[in-house]
């Protein structure tokens, strides 16, 4: 008879699930994930993180191919069209790649996979597809799905929600794209490179909450020039279905007179919710917080002695490597180790063309908290490798303590920011100094030579400009 009592029961095979599974059995633990899904690897690999790179790269070919880039060069181009089913094709394959890549990586750990939807029938129980099963220990890594917006039915074909912007059969002629976040941006970025006019509505008076003020203002700036029509402090007040697509009332988010815009596909892209239906936790004396999400500790602990909460059902970011990093420390907490994750420190990219990344606190975070800072910032014009590459939107801004220099925060907008906001993360982690960066010696040429430039512009003191 199958095994239905371990040491270690994760629920959701995301980031954040599959990793904690993973260390968990590595640190010699009996463990079971459970996954309701055909296929491991969560959103990220299924429907979020992976598909939505794969489509980014690949319409940035056919823009390259059909715009002007590649000609700029030389490299001349006739006759490029868009074959879409290849392009899902190619897409379909990174994930199937990567979601069985988690199901050997499960076999090689004897992780056993438990297929269905899990509910709690006590503290330490649960039940799947009808089994009982206990441990000690039970992670929450459930995740999160989309937020629906009051009086919108997604229905998927005309009205869409992430997942189908990620496999719409045909380039819509007006993608109508409702929240002007990272989703809105990145999966209207595809659709305009394939060809459709994209207008962008934002409730709040700028897009990319949460980023660097001056980050946001210049990411606007190079998206309208880009195409991208974008209308902040505006807000939809209905969508409905007319034809073969849908008329999308918007009104000033102030309030004052409506006026509809005409859509062959509408995104819903205004965040995301914790996914806890069904798990029952009443059950198992867990409740959530008002934002839905499961409360922890610094240990990843829940209130109730053996249960464990982890990425997007819990706060923070919604992001999968700050889920990945947690799955691990949970893991090592559990076994009796040290896990830390330093929330302080979690990058953000946005992959758009340029990249938009960000690590630690943006200026207006440290005006709200009275912490004196100095600015250092570098235009990406000025580096001479995106000079070279003739690529030079943006810039990168280092922010330092006024008093001790270390670095604060790192705001970056440049071809490959997100590789870049690695370096920066790393240094933050270190404890670094804008100067401890200043005088690291930077391949040449490189885009990361901005950041050292950049924090030479913290002292005063940069080469280049
Ligand atoms: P999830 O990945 O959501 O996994 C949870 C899993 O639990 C799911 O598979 C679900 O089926 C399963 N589950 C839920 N309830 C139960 C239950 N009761 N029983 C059994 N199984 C259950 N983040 C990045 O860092 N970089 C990106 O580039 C990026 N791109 C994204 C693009 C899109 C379009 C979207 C939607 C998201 C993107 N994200 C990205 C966010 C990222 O996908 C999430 O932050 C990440 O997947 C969270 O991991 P998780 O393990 O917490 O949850
Ligand atoms: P988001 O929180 O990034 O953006 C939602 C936007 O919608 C905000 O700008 C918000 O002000 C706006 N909004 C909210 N209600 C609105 C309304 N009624 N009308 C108009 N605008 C409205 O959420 P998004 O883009 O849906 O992404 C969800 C999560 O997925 C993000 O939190 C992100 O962490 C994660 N993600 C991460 C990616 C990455 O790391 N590259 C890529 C895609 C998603």
């Amino acid at each position: 008879m199958a095994e239905t009592n371990f040491d270690v029961i994760v629920i959701g095979a995301g980031p954040g699930g599959y990793v904690a599974a993973i260390r968990a059995a590595q640190l010699g633990l009996k463990t079971a994930c459970v996954e309701s899904r055909e296929t491991l690897g969560g959103t990220c690999l299924n429907v979020g993180c992976i598909p939505s790179k794969a489509l980014l790269h690949a319409s940035e070919l056919f823009e390259e191919a059909s715009h002007g880039t590649l000609a700029k060069w030389g490299v001349k181009t006739s006759g490029v069209e868009i074959d879409l089913d290849a392009m899902h094709a190619e897409k379909a394959k990174a994930v199937k790649e990567l979601t069985g890549g988690i199901a050997f990586l499960f076999k090689k750990n004897k992780i056993e996979w438990l297929k269905g939807q899990a509910s709690f029938t006590g503290a330490n129980s649960i039940q799947v597809a009808g089994t009982a099963y206990t441990a000690k220990n039970i992670v929450i890594a459930t995740g999160s799905s989309v937020t629906p917006l009051p009086g919108v039915t997604i229905d998927n074909e005309v009205v869409i929600d992430s997942t189908g912007a990620l496999a719409l059969p045909k380039v819509p002629n007006h993608l109508v794209v409702i929240g002007g976040g990272v989703i809105g941006l990145e999966l209207g970025s595809v659709w305009r490179r394939l060809g459709a006019k994209v207008t962008v509505v934002e409730y709040l008076d700028e897009i990319l909450p949460g980023m660097d003020g001056e980050v946001r203002k210049e990411a606007r700036k190079i998206f309208k020039k880009q195409g991208f029509e974008i209308r902040t402090s505006t807000k939809v007040s209905g969508v409905e279905r007319r034809g073969a697509g849908a008329v999308v009332t918007v009104e000033p988010a102030a309030g004052g007179a409506a006026e509809t815009i005409e859509a062959d596909a509408v995104l819903v892209s205004i965040g995301r919710r914790p996914n806890t239906d069904g798990l029952a936790l009443e059950k198992a004396g867990l409740a959530v917080n008002k934002r839905g999400q499961i409360e922890v500790d610094h240990d990843f602990a829940t209130n109730v002695p053996g249960i464990w909460a982890i990425g997007d059902v819990t706060p923070g970011p919604m992001l999968a490597h700050k889920a990945e990093d947690e799955g691990v420390a949970v893991a090592e907490n559990i076994a009796g180790q040290t896990g830390i994750v330093n929330h302080e420190v979690i990058p953000a990219v946005v992959y758009t063309h340029p990249e938009i990344a960000s690590v630690g606190k943006t200026e207006d975070e440290l005006k709200d908290a009275g912490i004196d800072y100095k600015v250092g910032k570098f235009p990406m014009m000025a580096n001479s490798r995106a000079k070279t590459n003739r690529d030079m939107d943006g810039f990168v801004k280092v922010i330092a303590d006024a008093r001790t220099d270390r670095v604060l925060g790192v705001h970056i907008i440049a071809s490959v920011a997100g590789t870049m906001i690695a370096q920066a993360a790393q240094a933050m982690e270190f404890g670094a100094t804008s100067e401890d960066i200043a005088y690291t010696c930077h391949a040449h040429p490189t885009h990361s030579e901005a950041v050292k430039e950049a924090a030479m512009a913290v002292q005063g003191l940069p080469i280049h400009i």
